[in-house]
């Protein structure tokens, strides 16, 4: 059954943090807003698949005891996780009807007009808008020769859901996802083994800060492998020396030039995610998408059809929410004002590991490779009171608070170009660092500027003081 048209002055196909927080800021501003959303939940991918369920898992240890370790409590946190998301979702609902957004449940269609069709079982509306925001997301990619059969071979939204701790697990890719999942399961009880293709862990290009966050997951009981090449992921019918069947995955994987085998309950594939791009008529009315399925947008946000903007993962940059969520905030800022001066610059990057990895602006690699003349400092945790102050003994010496500072400046104005932070509360510590990369701040302001006593903050004070 088709309803008839509605008109729109917007209208935002996908709802989560790219499209939910247009929606807010357009609401906010008065126009009349459509979201639609496939889903039961908006949220998207970062609520109810991502961010915030992996967020519920890595905190667990905050809730528990090594000896309560079992699948009682495995089920509590899962539980935990789902009321959690619930509420959040509730959150999101209330303030889009705040704003007075109408939201549409289905799936989206864009026709050749420019109208969208929202498709949800056999009911059909059509609804026509001054502006189109596309924001569809993205979702996990699959190795080519082994695709996703929800059992041994799983994605992360798989691995959030699982009904007890696999025995082994071995994870394919070493960046965020398989590092924060390769966390939470060890910490369930897995042994969890990383298979990374690049030399360096979570796409690390500071060779130093590579090392010490590889020996730190390490020293906690991740087993990592870099370089390495998986070959083939076979699902097979093995007997024990005592004579019982068991079925399990087997990862053929090329290591310093051998063939090793690993054998897994599950094996979580962690590579990387995709644009959420096709069978939704983008290409057919006229949006371009690039060769890898990204939808292809000016500095303005504006696809190749008049009138269409698109946000979040499914343009290219990093595929995170608050990327996402600031990529929205901009871009309705834009179309009220077309001269409004607001960009996306500084985009943080943050590995939820304990300890994390927290990230911004450009590495001293990268400044180099751009060449620019940089000077750096660096603060160590372990000469850092309060860091210091949250570590236990080891035979009756304080245990050394893992991690580091770096600052990257400007040779010749010391101005802060990027910072990365590997060490206690990093993903709290990156806000400041970023204000002062966006603001382009020198670290002899830094070094002047009071910061409280003591703190882990200090740490990024003092790697400032070290260099003027
Ligand atoms: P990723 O791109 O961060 O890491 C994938 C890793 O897999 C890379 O290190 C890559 O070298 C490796 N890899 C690729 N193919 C491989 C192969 N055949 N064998 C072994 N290793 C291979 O992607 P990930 O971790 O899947 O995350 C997807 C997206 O979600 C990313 O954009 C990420 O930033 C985002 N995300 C962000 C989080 C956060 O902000 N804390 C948490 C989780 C995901």
């Amino acid at each position: 059954m088709m309803e008839p048209v509605t008109n729109f002055d917007l209208a935002i196909v996908g709802g989560g943090p790219a499209g939910y927080v247009a929606a807010a800021e357009a609401g906010k501003a008065g126009l009349k807003v459509a979201l639609i959303e496939q889903d039961k939940n908006l949220g998207g991918t970062c609520l109810n698949r991502g961010c915030i369920p992996s967020k519920v898992l890595l905190e667990a240890r905050d809730f528990m005891r090594p000896a309560f370790y079992e699948e009682s409590t495995l089920a509590w946190q899962m539980s935990r996780k789902e009321a959690i998301i619930a509420k959040l979702a509730e959150g999101i609902n209330q303030l889009m009807l705040s704003r007075g957004i109408t939201i549409f449940t289905g799936r989206a269609f864009l026709q050749k007009d420019g109208s969208l069709l929202c498709k949800n079982g056999d009911n059909t509306e059509q609804i026509s808008a001054d502006k189109i925001i596309l924001a569809p997301g993205s979702k996990e990619a699959e190795l080519p020769f082994a695709p996703f059969d929800h059992r041994y071979i799983v994605s992360s939204t798989d691995a959030l859901s699982f009904g007890k701790a696999p025995h082994k697990l071995v994870i394919i890719g070493g960046g965020a996802i398989g590092l924060e999942l390769g966390r939470v399961w060890q910490f369930f009880g897995s042994q969890v083994t990383i298979l990374e293709m690049l030399p360096q862990i979570a796409g690390l290009d500071d060779k130093q800060i590579a090392v010490l966050f590889e020996r730190a997951l390490k020293k906690r009981g991740l087993d990592i492998y870099t370089g390495a090449k998986v070959l083939k992921i076979a699902v097979r019918r093995e007997t024990t020396a005592m004579g019982e069947g068991y079925e399990a995955a087997f990862v053929q994987c090329e290591l310093s030039g051998e063939v090793t085998e690993f054998l897994a309950d599950k094996v979580l594939v962690a590579v990387g995610r995709r644009p959420n791009t096709t069978d939704m008529g983008l290409i057919e009315a006229g949006v371009q998408l690039d060769e890898r399925g990204y939808i292809v947008v000016d500095e303005n946000y504006a696809t190749t059809k008049a009138g269409i903007y698109a946000i979040g993962d499914a343009i290219k940059g990093p595929m995170l929410a608050h990327k996402a969520e600031t990529e929205a905030r901009v871009l309705i800022a834009k179309l009220i004002n077309k001269n409004a001066k607001v960009q996306v610059s500084n985009i943080p990057a943050v590995i939820y590991t304990e300890p994390e990895l927290a990230t911004v602006g450009l590495s001293e690699a990268k400044a180099k490779k751009l060449g620019l003349k940089t000077v750096c400092g660096k603060s160590y945790f372990a000469a850092n009171g309060r860091a210091q102050s949250m570590m236990g003994l080891q035979n009756g010496q304080p245990l050394a608070a893992d991690g580091l500072v770096k600052v990257v400046t400007k040779a010749e104005t010391k101005e802060i170009i990027g910072v990365q932070i590997f060490g206690p509360h990093a993903s709290e510590l990156i806000a400041e660092a970023t204000i002062l990369v966006d603001k382009k701040m020198t670290a002899h302001e830094v070094k002047y500027t009071c910061h409280a006593h003591p703190t882990l903050a200090e740490a990024l004070h003092d790697a400032c003081e070290n260099i003027v």
